[in-house]
């Protein structure tokens, strides 16, 4: 297993591992690295990544420097080896939202975590991170996203997924892929509020997403999101498809 390493916008770093078994065409998932005075990791991956991402990331900085790591939502691509992260990093703090501190975190994380609240920015020194709770945006109660101010990038999470193994970085269409992914894997869970979370999202005219499985995107990412609100709109106009 093999994790490649990719600076997708200024000291952000992308750790992707492409599993081919996921799905009909394999899945990658990624990890993003902010390099700051303050470290921050977003995404853990699954304990079994551990040994590849890890090494991938020690050839970016010496671990211990760690200081954050940060998830979207309670999944094991998303946090599963939270543990190991913060073993090797003895200084850092696990970042989430109030609602997966309460149902999670507080409980289950091996130091106390630090409960972002929505719109609470973290200054780690040269970066900052702002904490957008999103909850059900991809799924699950808790989930929420980070937006680096600095460079504009905002971190999407499972949000604009598609399959394969595609390049790094992307400028050409985000939005035909995600559909497609969605349509063949139903992982959305699909509200009225679903729209309006992610147009919430594009108002922050980021320029770079920094996606959790799938090419990172260089652009106008207000209106990639724009039309990802407008097809998930549809979908529940039409009526989600049944699974
Ligand atoms: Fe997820
Ligand atoms: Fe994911």
């Amino acid at each position: 297993m093999d994790t490649r390493v990719d600076e997708i916008a200024e000291r952000i770093y992308r750790l992707s591992t492409f599993l081919p078994g996921v799905g009909p065409s394999g899945l990658t998932f990624n990890q993003f690295l902010v390099d700051a005075e303050e470290p921050l990791l977003f995404h853990c991956g699954q304990r079994a990544l551990y040994p590849a991402v890890s090494r991938a990331a020690a050839r970016i900085m010496d671990l211990r420097r760690l200081r954050w790591v940060a998830f979207s939502h309670i999944e094991a691509d998303e946090c599963g080896a939270l543990g190991e992260w913060l073993a090797v990093a003895p200084q850092a703090t696990a970042a989430h939202g109030a609602i997966g501190c309460a149902i999670w975190l507080n409980d289950q994380a091996p130091r106390p975590p630090r409960a972002l609240a929505d719109g609470e920015v973290v200054d780690l020194g040269g970066r900052r991170v702002r904490r957008l709770d999103t909850p059900h945006v991809p799924h699950c109660w808790d989930a929420g996203l980070l937006y680096e101010e600095t460079t504009g990038t905002l971190f999407t999470s499972d949000l604009f997924t598609h399959a394969g193994d595609p390049p790094a970085v992307t400028q050409g269409d985000l939005v035909g892929p995600a559909v497609a992914a969605e349509q063949a894997f139903h992982f959305t869970g699909v509200t009225p509020a679903t729209g309006a979370t992610i147009r919430r999202l594009a108002a922050l005219r980021p320029r770079a997403l920094a996606v959790m499985h799938g090419s990172s995107f260089a652009g106008d990412g207000g209106a990639v999101l724009g039309s990802l609100a407008d097809f998930y709109d549809d979908l529940l106009r039409k009526g989600t498809p049944s699974i």
